[in-house]
């Protein structure tokens, strides 16, 4: 016999074998459903005995008795009770924990990634068409007090604390995936460990920033008749020479202080639940755990939504605009400034100034 008619006779044989598999379980399948199911499903009949030793083990090293039943119970979260002051013991697995962790380093890790990533793209190809807002009529070399030492104090305060947490912060978050391969596990361990306690302590800064900024600045904050005027014109930051007029804050700016406040005051309060873990009962209806695992969850999406929002306001108080940045740095803003930007503001500021002379810059 020649190799081809051995291996195509190999091939008939191993036809008429599956043939004969499937015939055999069609034909059980019709004569014993029951049977045939059995045979093919893994879980066992209905009268069958799926305990045989009714829990009992032989052997005494690793226990006598294991009840699947049981632990399958205990794997999806079956409460107990116990005798210590820490109640949460009753439960050896909390299940939801699982979808906590994927959630976290799923969904929200890969989505703050994006909009991270996102916005300074989106800012680069802004500097690049629109280039830096620059003062349509020039400076004009007399300034105007634009925010007093105590305001600029204020949002330093918050700008730096805010800087330091986010940056530590997205340690905890992306650290293991960008510095771990770079630093190795003890260079990381020791990063992760001052970030941690930075983020603790700094907290308390940003939380103190956040009620100095609140108070000094609520009253300009609340919406007035200049608000949808500026939105509708992109507040002029797309076209050369468009100024919407605006008081102190533009609705741009009202945006950002009410998400500050808001985000912050969300930051604060799942921070601290966080900092003092299964200190304080919030009348929530969930467990402990089930609380601290939204306290985190809740900490990570606002803190991404907030750096992606603050990395835009940054480039605008810095590169973006020409003079945005000496009303925080000395206080004092160019009048030319002030007029294009925050021409109502700036209209008022000159009256209530009365005869008083606004400052000339001194030649360099
Ligand atoms: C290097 C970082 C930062 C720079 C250069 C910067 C710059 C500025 C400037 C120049 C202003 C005044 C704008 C004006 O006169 O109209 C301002 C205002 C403000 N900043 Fe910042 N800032 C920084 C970080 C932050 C951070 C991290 C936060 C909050 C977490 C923040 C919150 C605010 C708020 C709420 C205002 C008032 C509303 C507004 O002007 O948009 N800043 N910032």
């Amino acid at each position: 016999m020649t190799a081809i008619s051995r291996s195509k006779k190999l091939v008939v044989q191993l036809a008429v074998l599956v043939l004969i598999a499937l015939g055999t379980s069609f034909a059980l399948e019709i004569v014993d459903p029951q049977q045939a199911q059995a045979q093919s499903n893994v879980r066992p009949p209905a009268n069958a005995v799926t305990s045989p030793v009714g829990g009992t083990v032989p052997g005494a090293s690793s226990g006598n008795q294991s009840d699947s039943e049981m632990w399958r119970a205990v794997r999806k979260g079956i409460k107990g009770t116990v005798s210590i002051p820490d109640k949460k013991a009753g439960q050896l697995v909390q299940s939801e924990g699982d979808a906590w962790r994927a959630v976290k380093n799923g969904p929200i890790a890969k989505w703050g990634v994006i909009g991270l990533g996102g916005m300074v793209a989106l800012l680069v190809l802004f500097y690049l068409i629109r280039g830096k807002i620059t003062v349509d009529h020039g400076m004009s070399g007399r300034t105007m007090t634009r925010f007093a030492d105590m305001e600029r104090m204020g949002h330093w305060l918050l700008a730096v604390s805010f800087i330091v947490l986010a940056i530590t912060g997205l340690n905890i978050t992306y650290g293991k995936y960008f510095l771990l391969p770079v630093l190795g596990k003890a260079g990381f361990a020791t990063i992760a460990g001052a970030g941690k306690w930075l983020h603790n302590y700094v907290a308390f800064a940003f939380m103190a920033g956040l009620v100095m900024i609140l108070v000094m600045w609520i009253k300009e904050n609340f919406p007035n008749k200049y608000d949808l005027e500026w939105l509708a014109k992109g507040g002029g930051m797309f076209v050369k020479g468009v100024h919407p007029p605006s008081k102190k804050f533009n609705a741009g700016q009202k945006i950002l202080f009410w998400l500050v406040i808001w985000g912050g005051l969300g930051l604060s309060l799942t921070g601290i639940a966080l900092l003092f873990p299964f200190q304080f009962g919030f009348p929530t209806g969930m467990e402990p755990i089930q609380q601290m695992q939204f306290a985190t969850t809740w900490h990570a999406i606002i803190a991404l939504v907030m750096t992606i929002v603050v990395i835009a306001h940054i480039y605008i108080g810095t590169v973006g605009m020409e003079g945005a940045y000496d009303a925080m740095g000395s206080g004092e803003v160019d009048e030319n400034w002030a007029k294009e930007h925050h021409s109502v503001w700036a209209k008022e500021k000159a009256k209530s100034r009365g005869g008083r002379k606004s400052k000339a810059v001194p030649a360099e």
